[in-house]
């Protein structure tokens, strides 16, 4: 999988154990240039970076890959949740009868500017019974579905498969960055009670709420921790790459007690280091740069959730992950704009993985894994159903065991 970020891309190579395991044996990954907010400005840079990421997993690997699963995370990408209806086929409803409704879906909602990335079919009815998980072999006429289907625009996905092409690699799938962190970070219990997973990124913070177990909403605030370290990078009149510096080692969106007598060195634009200590400055000057940005980005947060009318269905919980989600005080000044319980995500252990590579920067990539194994599983279930189809007894037996083993 490929996850092309605006600050680093990374390449795992996973495979995936006859026992459902994911084992990772190659991992490459790259700072990111030609990337900005999740869409490619400079084509030979991005391929540059690509490739780099890609070269190092590889040689890991001791394998070359063709095929990859792509993250796709920048503005342009929108929710749509509609509901479809259609007369049932046959007396029961059928595998056919599900592609049907899932085919009407898309149809209604794809344009010649905008692709299908998902089509999350959240739930079902069957003429009045409402809240149906699996229709399939029940009696009725009218099935509706309520499907959340997610979109981007074409050339976003041209630009990045091109991008992917040039570097020798197919495009597998694409797979949404919020909805990949929310596999890699979200216990059970939070997805099925409802949660707002938040990837805080370099160059965009990505939202996807879920509620029961499903993803009924996406959207994407074009702001990131890249913004947080140009505004330092201004108010304080020095480099991006000691203002990047000076965040990570001592930035923080909320005050403490001792920030006025900490001094903090800060080399000037085009300036030695003063050796009368005139470079000096309270810490107390970075909280005020960057707790307005962060701010910022949490009420767009939730107002975007409001409009949609997203907000109750969110729950009262809040999970946090991306790079940026690693700044101090960032889970203090969430709980404060948005008015919930927020606690900071780590994506699940996976084998192969080193800890260089598993902490929250690597959210998405890690749930791509997830997902691909997820769908792997699925593929081989559904298409065994739909060439050869199973005595009805024998279904029920194995939905018994996948849930209950
Ligand atoms: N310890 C830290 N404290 C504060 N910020 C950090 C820390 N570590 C990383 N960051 C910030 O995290 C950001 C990068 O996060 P991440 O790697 O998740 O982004 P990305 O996936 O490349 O980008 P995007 O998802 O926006 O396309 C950078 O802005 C970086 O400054
Ligand atoms: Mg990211």
């Amino acid at each position: 999988m490929l996850d092309i970020g605006s600050t680093k891309v990374a390449c795992f190579i996973a495979k995936l154990g006859s026992d459902g395991v994911i084992n990772v044996n190659g991992i490459g990954h790259q700072l990111s240039k030609g990337i900005r907010s999740g869409h490619i400005i400079d084509i030979v840079e991005a391929e540059t970076s690509v490739v780099a990421a890609v070269h190092a997993a590889e040689q890991m690997a001791g394998d070359t890959i063709e095929d990859v699963v792509v993250n796709i995370g920048g503005s342009g990408v929108v929710s749509h949740n509609i509901t479809v209806e259609l007369t049932v086929s046959g007396d029961t409803v059928s595998d056919r009868d599900l592609e049907d409704i899932i085919n009407e879906g898309r149809s209604s909602i794809e344009t010649d500017d905008d692709d299908i990335i998902h089509c999350f079919p959240v739930n079902y009815r069957l003429d009045d019974v409402k809240n149906i998980q699996d229709p399939r072999g029940m009696m009725g006429q009218k099935l509706g579905a309520d499907l959340h289907i997610i979109t981007a625009p074409s050339t976003m996905i041209r630009n990045i498969t091109n991008c992917v092409a040039n570097c020798h690699l197919n495009v597998a799938e694409f797979i949404v960055s919020s909805y990949a962190s929310g596999l890699a970070c979200l216990e059970p219990d939070e997805m099925n009670l409802g949660v707002t997973l938040i990837d805080m990124g370099g160059g965009v913070t990505t939202v996807a709420v879920f509620c029961g177990g499903k993803n009924l909403f996406t959207d994407i605030v074009p702001i990131g921790g890249g913004h947080v370290t140009s505004d330092l990078a201004r108010g304080l009149s020095t480099s991006m790459i000691h203002a990047e510096r000076l965040k990570t080692l001592h930035g923080s969106a909320v005050a403490t007690s001792s920030d006025d007598q900490a001094m903090i060195d800060v080399p000037q634009l085009g300036e030695e280091y003063g050796e009368d200590g005139s470079n000096l400055m309270p810490r107390s000057i970075m909280v005020g740069i960057i707790r307005p940005r962060v701010e910022e980005i949490f009420e767009m947060i939730r107002s975007k959730l409001e409009v949609a009318g997203m907000d109750e269905i969110a729950g009262r919980r809040v999970v946090l992950t991306g790079g940026a989600s690693q700044l101090l005080g960032m889970r203090e000044i969430a709980t404060r704009v948005l008015g919930k319980q927020v606690r900071l995500g780590r994506p699940h252990m996976v084998n192969g993985l080193a800890e260089a590579v598993s902490g929250a920067a690597f959210s998405s990539a890690i749930g791509m894994l997830e997902y691909a194994k997820r769908r792997t599983l699925e593929e081989i279930h559904l298409d065994s159903l739909r060439h050869k189809p199973l005595p009805f007894a024998l279904k029920n037996v194995l939905q018994w065991v996948k849930e209950n083993f």
